[in-house]
C-alpha cells in the first residue's frame, strides 16, 4: 500500500482483482443449479478496467443510464449482455438502448412503457421488456435511502398494478414482454424479503402468462450485503438454495444484479493525514481525502473501518475528517483509531462499492485516482483529475444566444 501511495499519490482507491474474482465466482457457483446470469450492477463501481475484468469472468451488466451503457460498450460488452433499469430513462436513453439491442429494458412505469412502445414502433423494432415490480415487501437495511422495494417508493410499478400493465404490454406492437424484475434495496443480509419478493414475482408471472406473455427472465435485482464492520458475511450458498428451491419447475432464467457484493470489500481508499488538532475536548485527524472522494459516511452515516497502514503504537478516540468546507465531511466520529501523526497513511476499508462513483468536484477538488492490483503488480485505471479537467466544459465568457 505504501508503494502505491508513494508512486500514485493520495487519495487513491485501490482494488483487488482477486477479491472481485472470488466474490463473482462464489455467487455464480451458489446459483449453479438453476439457469442464471449475474448482471453486475455498474453503478457500484463503473471503472472500465473492472467492467472488463467482470466481462472476462462471464458477467453481464445492469445499467441505469445512457452513460453506463456507453461505458459497458467501451468495456467490450454487447447489448445482449445488458439489462437497463432506472426510474427516469429519457427518450434519448431508450433510443440508445434499442440501438444497442439490450437484453431487457426494465420498465418502471406505465408512461415509460408507452414511450418505449412508440419509440420502438417508430424504429420498426420490438423492445424486449421486463416490468420492474415494486413488490412492496419489508426491507431492513442500515439506512432508509437504500430501501427500494417498499410501498410508496419511486421505484418500479406498484405490485397491484402490474397484472393490468402486463395485459396492456402484450397488446402493444412495439413491446415484447419477456421478463419481470425487482430490486428491493441494498446491503440486505436476510433472505425473507427476497423470498417474499420472488413469491410476488411468481404470482405475477402466472398473471402475465395468462395475458399471453412468455416470461423468460426473472430478474431479482441486487442487494446482497457485505461486511463493513463485524457483521457475519451473507451466506450466499444458502441464498442460492433458497432461490433455487423457489424457482424449481419454472421455465425461466434467473438474473441477479449484484453490485456491492462483488466489489464492496475489494477496495480501500488510501489517504494521508494532513494535520492533527484538538477542539472542544475532541481529537481531530484531518486527512487529504474528503466527502468528495467518499460520500457514504456523510450521506448514509455508513461505517468504514479505518486503519493505519503502518500500525501506530497507541490508539486515540478521534474524529477523522476531510478538508471540505462542510461539517458533514467526516469518515468517523468519536471512533477509536490509530494515534497517527501528519504524513501517516490510512486505509479506509471496504470502499470498492459506491465510493469513486459518488465522487464529486465540490470545492473544485479533483477526483482521486484508481488503481487495480493483480497478483504482484498494480496499474492505474483512472488518472487523478487535474484542475484543467474540472473546468474543461466551462466558459469564462458565456456563449451568448439571442432568446
Ligand atoms: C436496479 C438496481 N439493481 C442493482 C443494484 C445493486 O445493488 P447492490 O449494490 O446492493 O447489489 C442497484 C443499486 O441500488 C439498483 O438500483
Amino acid at each position: 500500500m505504501d508503494a502505491i501511495a508513494s508512486s500514485i499519490g493520495t487519495p487513491v482507491y485501490v482494488y483487488s482483482s482477486q477479491s472481485i474474482r472470488e466474490q463473482y465466482r462464489r455467487l455464480d457457483a451458489a446459483l449453479a443449479r438453476i439457469p442464471h446470469r449475474l448482471h453486475y450492477s455498474v453503478k457500484a463501481n463503473s471503472n472500465l478496467a473492472i467492467l472488463s475484468l467482470l466481462r472476462s469472468l462471464g458477467a453481464g451488466l445492469d445499467i441505469v443510464s445512457g452513460g453506463e451503457l456507453y461505458r459497458a460498450l467501451r468495456a467490450g460488452f454487447s447489448g445482449a449482455d445488458i439489462v437497463f433499469s432506472g426510474v427516469g430513462k429519457t427518450t434519448t436513453e431508450l433510443g440508445e438502448a434499442l440501438d444497442a439491442r439490450v437484453l431487457l429494458v426494465n420498465v418502471e412505469s406505465e408512461q415509460e412503457l408507452y414511450a418505449l412502445d412508440s419509440f420502438a414502433r417508430a424504429k420498426g423494432a420490438r423492445a424486449p421488456v421486463a416490468i420492474r415490480v415494486n413488490p412492496e415487501v419489508t426491507v431492513d437495511t442500515p439506512h432508509p435511502y437504500t430501501r427500494t422495494g417498499e410501498r410508496g417508493t419511486k421505484f418500479g410499478v406498484p405490485y397491484d398494478q402490474v397484472a393490468e400493465l402486463a395485459r396492456v404490454a402484450v397488446e402493444l406492437e412495439g413491446i415484447d414482454l419477456i421478463g419481470l424484475d425487482m430490486h428491493i434495496g441494498s446491503q440486505i443480509d436476510k433472505f425473507d424479503p427476497y423470498r417474499a419478493g420472488v413469491e410476488r414475482l411468481l404470482s405475477l408471472k402466472a398473471a402475465a402468462e395468462e395475458a399471453g406473455a412468455v416470461v423468460r427472465y426473472l430478474d431479482i435485482g441486487g442487494g446482497l450485503a457485505v461486511s463493513y464492520d463485524a457483521e457475519h458475511p451473507v451466506d450466499v450458498e444458502e441464498f442460492g438454495r433458497v432461490i433455487a428451491s423457489m424457482l424449481s419447475g419454472q421455465d425461466v432464467t434467473l438474473l441477479l444484479e449484484p453490485g456491492r457484493y462483488i466489489v464492496g470489500n475489494a477496495g480501500v481508499l488510501l489517504t494521508r493525514v494532513l494535520y492533527r488538532k484538538r477542539s472542544g475536548g475532541k481529537e481531530i485527524i484531518v486527512t487529504d481525502a474528503g466527502m468528495t472522494d467518499l460520500l457514504r459516511p456523510s450521506h448514509y452515516q455508513a461505517f468504514h473501518g479505518i486503519e493505519a497502514v503502518v500500525p501506530a503504537d497507541s490508539s486515540v478516540v478521534a474524529n477523522v475528517v476531510g478538508p471540505v468546507c462542510e461539517s458533514g465531511d467526516f469518515f468517523a466520529l468519536d471512533r477509536e483509531v490509530a494515534d497517527v501523526q501528519p504524513g501517516a497513511l490510512l486505509a479506509i476499508r471496504s470502499t470498492g462499492a459506491y465510493g469513486y462513483v459518488m465522487a464529486s468536484n465540490y470545492n473544485t477538488r479533483p477526483k482521486p485516482s484508481e488503481v487495480l492490483v493483480d497478483g504482484s503488480r498494480f496499474g492505474t485505471v483512472t488518472e487523478r483529475e487535474r484542475y484543467e479537467d474540472i473546468v474543461r466544459s466551462e466558459h469564462v465568457t458565456p456563449q451568448w444566444r439571442e432568446v
